[in-house]
């Protein structure tokens, strides 16, 4: 018998999908309840970097504005070169971007080295609190999408918000509280179907079924 916790857990878990619509556009994010989600994330594993993680929590309307002005930019470029429409939810994300109340920018002290193994080290030590952070914030009713195009100009987003030489720019949450939004978990392909077991492409035992030891 799963425990109703460990069944909460998961939900949470498997419900953190991208919210770029329902959002309250009007009702600034509570600090406390940003403070206490960066507690969260800071609980998350370190490696290379150790602690070097940096939360940049940008509310001010002309940065804002400025942010999402590159974001749109950088947003209708790739889709026009990759030769795709840009989604209903992407469209209404960046319409209304500048409004957001807030955005998070999760930051690194330090620059990734150029070994495969020093990157999962570099990236390791910041994208898991990352995701703790955006796990957090669901947990308090908070929607979050997991934005990466911002550092195809990190230059520009350093101008604007004053991020010295040194600093890699990760992920940028853009948050607000949702409106009415119904999480689900979205359609994955199952463990089974990504789970080798023992070697590379071999086939793993199926789940227990009722009446298994
Ligand atoms: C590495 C990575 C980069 C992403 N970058 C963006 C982004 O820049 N903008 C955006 O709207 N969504 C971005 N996403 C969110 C994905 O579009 C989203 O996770 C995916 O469509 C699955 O939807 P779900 O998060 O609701 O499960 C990114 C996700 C990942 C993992």
């Amino acid at each position: 018998m799963i425990e109703d916790d460990v069944l909460r857990f998961e939900h949470l878990l498997s419900t953190a999908r991208s919210v770029r619509r329902n959002l309250d556009f009007d009702r600034p994010i509570d600090r406390d309840d940003l403070f206490a989600c960066i507690d969260v994330a800071v609980q998350a594993p370190t490696g290379l970097i150790g602690e070097g993680w940096r939360f940049l929590v940008v509310t001010d309307p002309t940065r804002k504005a400025a942010i999402a002005e590159l974001y749109s930019e950088i947003l209708v470029e790739l889709m026009q070169e990759r030769g795709l429409p840009l989604k209903a939810s992407h469209q209404a994300l960046i319409a209304r971007l500048h409004e957001i109340p807030c955005m998070i920018f999760v930051c690194a002290e330090g620059e990734p080295p150029p070994t495969t193994s020093g990157q999962v080290g570099f990236y390791g030590s910041i994208l898991p609190a990352a995701w703790s952070l955006m796990l957090a914030l669901r947990g308090r009713g908070i929607g979050t999408t997991w934005t990466s195009l911002l550092t195809a100009r990190a230059d520009a987003v350093a101008g604007i918000l004053g991020i010295p030489d040194g600093v890699t720019q990760t992920v940028m949450l853009p948050a607000a509280y949702t409106l009415n939004a119904v999480l689900k978990p979205a359609q994955r392909a199952s463990a089974e179907t990504v789970t080798f077991w023992d070697a590379w492409g071999a086939s793993q035992p199926s789940r227990k079924v009722p009446g298994d030891e």
